[in-house]
């Protein structure tokens, strides 16, 4: 596939993706659903081709580019993208449970997150992940207890995630105010930790991480982060107290306009090696997005359309508990009739069906004539989608579906009335 071919095609009139009609995929699911009215697609070939693409562009770095479940843990894509050659990311127990379970070996998982608790730095130590990514000083001395008791044949690799400020020159080390970021620790304190790591003796202490964003269509931020991870490579080997692991997190973005967008992987990729190939250091990339969300859609059903005050309302059966990225982050998501029907486009806002004014897909977007019962898709919906959708408005989670070699299968239920029961208890406490 070229960069350029659009994740969701069209075949027969209708919109397809991994060779199949969407209006196809639901109406498989209905077989074993008769009640569902939306449900998320995925091309897993589509994720496969991407992840070995992400590898091929930062192939000279050879780097432990480790998937960020956040974007999307459906069991059937990890796998796929384990099988592609990818590590994973974690920033929970959950995520660090269902890495395990997709087959991801420990030594390929990198646990983040700046909540750390005593659970995941003792999951972390006993399986031997390949690193942690400590989000302050006194996380390493939680990781440290973790790491020592019963000690570990080998120490626990740590990375410190600095946060290099948002203006930060290329010398970010010697920068201070980073004192109301949420995440990181200041460079300079960072540079203190490294030179002084021998009080944590169970841990390996060799890593510097950054991650400076997410949805990153301009690569210059990442490019700005390896300058300042090369800077303290530098300085801390100066200070005796080489690195080992340079992480430069994720954030490469999409195209969600569709508007030929693209974030320049390969070119940046090759400048990062440029930079970097020089350096004896283990090189790791937390890519999410961009690996998935091109590779899925959410299908829904239309459920009403309405005019009023002279606007065309289309309320669809999927809503912000479903896909929240609009209601949360005003984000846009193209959205797109399965079958369009003949006649002019004219303007719609798409709704969900949900009890609040935020469930909003879409306001004044052209779409053609359609009617209920047809089916509409909002694409780019493989990350952060079904990750982030909730029970709000007592909604069962949708089905999720996957496509590979045209074959599709249903990877996850749909959720039902009786599933907002299951953990329901009256427990005397
Ligand atoms: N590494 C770390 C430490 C992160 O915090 C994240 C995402 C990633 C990697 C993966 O980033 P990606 O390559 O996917 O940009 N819910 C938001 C996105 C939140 C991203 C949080 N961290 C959205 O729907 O846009």
């Amino acid at each position: 596939m070229s960069a350029g071919r659009a994740a969701v095609g069209a075949a027969d009139g209708a919109r397809t993706l991994g060779g199949v009609a969407l209006d196809r995929a639901l109406d498989a699911l209905r077989a074993l659903e008769p009640e569902a009215r939306a449900c998320w697609v995925y091309d897993l070939d589509q994720v496969a081709e991407r992840a070995r693409r992400f590898l091929r562009a930062f192939e000279p770095l050879r780097p432990l580019a480790a998937y960020a479940l956040k974007a999307n843990a459906l069991p059937a894509l990890l796998e796929r993208v384990r099988e592609a050659g990818l590590g994973a990311e974690a920033g929970s127990l959950g995520e660090l449970t269902l890495a395990a379970r997709a087959g991801f070996e420990p030594g390929r998982c990198v646990l983040n997150g700046n909540g750390r608790t005593r659970e995941e730095a003792e999951w972390a130590a006993r399986a031997g992940v390949h690193s942690v990514n400590a989000d302050s000083i006194e996380e390493l001395d939680l990781l440290e207890r973790a790491a020592a008791d019963p000690p570990r044949p080998r120490p626990l690799r740590v990375a410190l995630r600095v946060n290099p400020g948002v203006e930060t020159p290329v010398h970010a080390y010697v920068a201070t105010g980073h004192e109301q970021a949420k995440f990181g620790v200041a460079p300079a304190d960072a540079l203190a930790a490294w030179e002084g790591r021998a009080r944590w003796p169970h841990l390996r202490l060799d890593g510097v991480h950054l991650h400076v964003g997410s949805q990153l269509l301009d690569p210059e931020p990442r490019e700005r982060a390896l300058e300042t991870a090369l800077a303290l490579v530098a300085e801390s080997a100066r200070r005796g107290a080489p690195l080992g692991l340079v992480n430069l997190g994720g954030g490469f973005g999409v195209d969600y306009a569709g508007g030929g967008r693209e974030f320049p992987l390969e070119a940046h990729a090759t400048r990062i090696a440029e930079r970097g190939h020089a350096l004896e250091v283990e090189w790791g990339f937390e890519p999410g997005r961009w690996l998935v969300a091109p590779a899925g859609v959410l299908v829904a059903e239309v459920l009403w359309v309405r005019r009023r005050g002279g606007r065309r309302f289309v309320v669809l059966a999927a809503g912000m508990n479903d896909l929240l990225r609009p209601a949360l982050y005003g984000a846009v998501h193209r959205i797109v009739p399965v079958r369009p029907r003949p006649g002019p486009a004219e303007p719609a806002t798409v709704a969900g069906p949900v009890c609040e004014s935020a469930d909003v897909f879409a306001e004044g977007i052209e779409l053609p004539p359609l009617e209920p019962g047809d089916r509409v898709a909002i694409l780019d919906a493989g990350a952060y989608g079904a990750a982030m959708s909730s029970n709000y408005n007592g909604r069962g989670r949708l089905a999720e579906v996957v496509v590979s070699g045209g074959r599709l299968r249903r990877a996850r239920a749909g959720e039902g009335p009786e599933d907002l029961l299951r953990s329901a208890r009256s427990d005397a406490l």
